[in-house]
């Protein structure tokens, strides 16, 4: 079944072919960095009409870079939400639009479930259950996943998500939009013992976590430094973002590895645009190592926002013979 996948929860236009819900036939994301980076953040209503804009030239190029015409597809999947209301209404119409021109039986996706399920696009898939955690700028969730639709969640942010963190941190620093890779790339050459940053746990036995304190420490500790004439000195900055990025990492990797003995789970799969985080990549890596536990990483590309993920669960779905109506709505808190 080759199913025509659409992404436009945030601020990136994805459109991708996917076979049997495993090959990626194509997958195009355009994204809206440029658009949203003198602002520090994603405006809303630029990005729904960014979407408007590249909608058809972005589905038009996965259909051709698939090398199929729209009589090929069997399905459409479609992120229905969470996300940016007005975003998720452009991907969502023009979704429908096409199913029900083209009569082809039509699927509205979570796009937390998406993200949880890119690892699906990779080489070696695992098998269920697994712990899945969820980081993104949006999202820090940890769900236990028995099968496709069947989840649990175990935890989630009481505040701000991980990537929220790294973004705003960066802000509050001058370094630029998006946050979480310029950190992630400055902090090679940072101390990550430089400064000791908390690592909120909250409970012993909670899988919830709250990233707003760490922010707010970070804040805390520029403030005592009045910035000189010449801006902060670039070692200083590199062992901040360093320091905070250790804090975030660990905790999210303590919180993980909980999840998964207190489920007594041996897998263990990441998601979502901070699991790109070569830091987080590495101490999962050997957490797991050290616990006997086996770490499933998608490819950097499909930790961040794309289509195909959606295409994935789309399939699932729709080989089950299960549909959405015409009348689906977009939700900007859809639960999972
Ligand atoms: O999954 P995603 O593309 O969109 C949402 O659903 O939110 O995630 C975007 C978030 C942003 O906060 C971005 O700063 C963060 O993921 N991110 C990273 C890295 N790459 C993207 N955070 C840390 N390290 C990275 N390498
Ligand atoms: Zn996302």
């Amino acid at each position: 079944m080759r199913v025509l996948a659409i992404e436009t929860s945030c601020d990136d236009t994805g459109a991708a072919v996917i076979l049997d819900g495993r090959k990626i036939l194509s997958n195009i994301v355009s994204s809206q960095v440029p658009i949203h980076r003198k602002y520090g953040g994603v405006v809303p209503e630029l990005a729904s009409r960014k979407h408007i804009e590249s909608i058809v030239p972005i589905v038009a190029e996965a259909l051709d870079t698939a090398k199929v015409t729209l009589k090929e597809i069997d399905g459409i999947a479609v992120t229905q939400g969470p996300g940016l209301v007005g975003s998720l209404l452009v991907g969502l119409s023009f979704a429908k639009s096409i199913a029900f021109a083209r009569g082809l039986p039509f699927i509205g996706v979570n796009h937390i479930e998406a993200h949880l399920s890119a690892i699906f696009l990779g080489e070696k898939p695992p098998r269920f259950p697994f712990i899945g955690l969820v980081v993104s700028g949006g999202h820090t969730s940890l769900f236990r996943m028995d099968g496709f639709g069947k989840y649990r969640r175990l935890g989630q942010t009481r505040d701000d998500a991980a990537g929220e963190a790294f973004d705003k941190v960066a802000k509050l620093l001058g370094l630029g939009y998006p946050g979480g890779p310029i950190i992630d790339e400055l902090s090679k050459t940072g101390n990550p013992k430089a400064v000791r940053f908390p690592r909120p746990v909250l409970s012993k036995n909670s899988l919830d976590f709250s990233f707003s304190g760490l922010k707010t420490a970070v804040v805390n500790y520029v403030k005592a430094y009045p910035e000189p004439p010449g801006g902060y000195p670039e070692d200083l900055i590199k062992d901040i973002v360093s320091s905070f990025q250790e804090a975030a990492v660990e905790v999210l990797v303590k919180k993980t590895v909980q999840a998964a003995q207190c489920q007594g789970l041996k897998r263990i799969v990441l998601s979502g645009g901070v699991a790109a985080n070569q830091r987080l990549r590495q101490k999962i890596r050997e957490e797991s190592f050290e616990q006997k536990l086996k770490v499933y990483l998608p490819s950097p590309s499909f930790c961040t926002d794309n289509a195909a993920m959606v295409g994935v669960v789309g399939y699932e779905y729709l080989k089950r013979g299960i549909r959405s109506p015409y009348s689906l709505n977009a939700f900007s808190n859809l639960p999972l």
